[in-house]
């Protein structure tokens, strides 16, 4: 058996992050999360350091090191998303305060610290949220970026266009700035994008699945996801939410359900319009550099079949 691939979860919860976090914690033999660092976005980050524990201690893991970042775009107001996900950004269960510390150390530091400690090629880091930590890591210490094993990340849309204006979508609108060092440092890169992740609606046959379940973690995940998926629901018409941020742990441990090509990304920071989009070069009608796979195509009843036979070992 391969040793477990290390990771940094790096997030803004949100009730789709915390199904992301629930099944990295499901999947010890393939994932040893090094730390959870937090970052404003979804909420604000007193809010999603908050939440990073309240889920570490819904998965049995209050030994996990969780981190708090940058409390703000690095060159932007913050936008944040209670619209979505409700004042505290994990509404729907009754949730406990957390009895788990916040490390001490910033997230910046921490990433940077364990990419210098970590074997060259080690760490792959795993974005959930806005790129404000990597960004800020990146500039404080590039001599981080050839030590990244790789960079899987939830953001930006093309054909589907935004979800949080016309032209994109909310991680990267929060930081356009953060992203454009992420997409322009040279580590690999795999987007998952709206493309992706409207296709993974938790579609009411899908909640009740997860549902039968039955323990404790999981009902509280259920109702997070009952909470969430009513915005798009309603927004759509559709038949349940877009389970986005747990697609990019899905592709760590299954890359086989997504298909993509590598494509050049290019992120909007001048426009006011069109702030945060993300130009997907998809048919390669440019020779700029193709900097990142863009995952295109999911196996959405595969993705469903993994969530819900991870999270029953919670
Ligand atoms: O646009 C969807 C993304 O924004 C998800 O990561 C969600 O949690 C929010 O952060
Ligand atoms: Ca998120």
């Amino acid at each position: 058996m391969a040793k477990p691939r290390k990771i940094i979860i790096d997030t803004d919860p949100g009730q789709d992050d915390a199904a992301a976090i629930m099944l990295a914690f499901g999947s010890p033999e393939e994932l040893e999360v090094l730390g959870i660092t937090t970052v404003a976005g979804n909420v604000p980050l007193s809010y999603t350091s908050r939440n990073a524990r309240i889920v570490c201690e819904l998965c049995g893991r209050p030994d996990m090191k969780v981190f708090a970042g940058a409390d703000a775009p690095m060159a932007r107001k913050l936008v944040t998303a209670e619209h979505v996900h409700g004042k505290t950004g994990l509404d729907g269960p009754e949730l406990n305060e957390p009895a788990m510390p916040l490390q001490e150390q910033h997230s910046v530091d921490f990433i940077i610290e364990t990419l210098r400690r970590e074997p060259e090629g080690a760490v792959t880091l795993c974005t959930l949220g806005p790129l404000t930590n990597i960004g800020l890591a990146f500039q404080k210490a590039p001599d981080i970026i050839p030590r990244v094993r790789e960079l899987v990340m939830m953001g930006g849309g093309f054909f589907e266009g935004g979800n949080i204006t016309p032209a994109a979508e909310f991680n990267i609108y929060v930081d356009p700035e953060a992203a454009e060092i992420v997409f322009g440092s040279g580590i690999p890169i795999v987007m998952m994008p709206l493309d992706v992740t409207h296709q993974l609606l938790t579609q009411k046959g899908r909640i009740e699945r997860m549902a039968e379940l039955g323990t404790a973690p999981v009902k509280a995940m259920v109702e997070m996801l009952e909470f969430f998926e009513r915005f798009d629901i309603e927004k759509y018409g559709s038949d349940g939410g877009p389970l986005h941020d747990p697609a990019v742990i899905a592709y760590l441990l299954k890359p086989e359900l997504f298909k993509g090509r590598h494509c050049n990304v290019e992120i909007e920071v001048k426009s006011e319009l069109t702030a945060g989009m993300t130009v997907i070069d998809w048919w390669h009608v440019t020779d700029r550099k193709r900097n990142a796979k863009v995952m295109r195509h999911v196996d959405a009843d595969g993705f469903y079949d993994l969530l819900i036979e991870r999270f029953a070992r919670i």
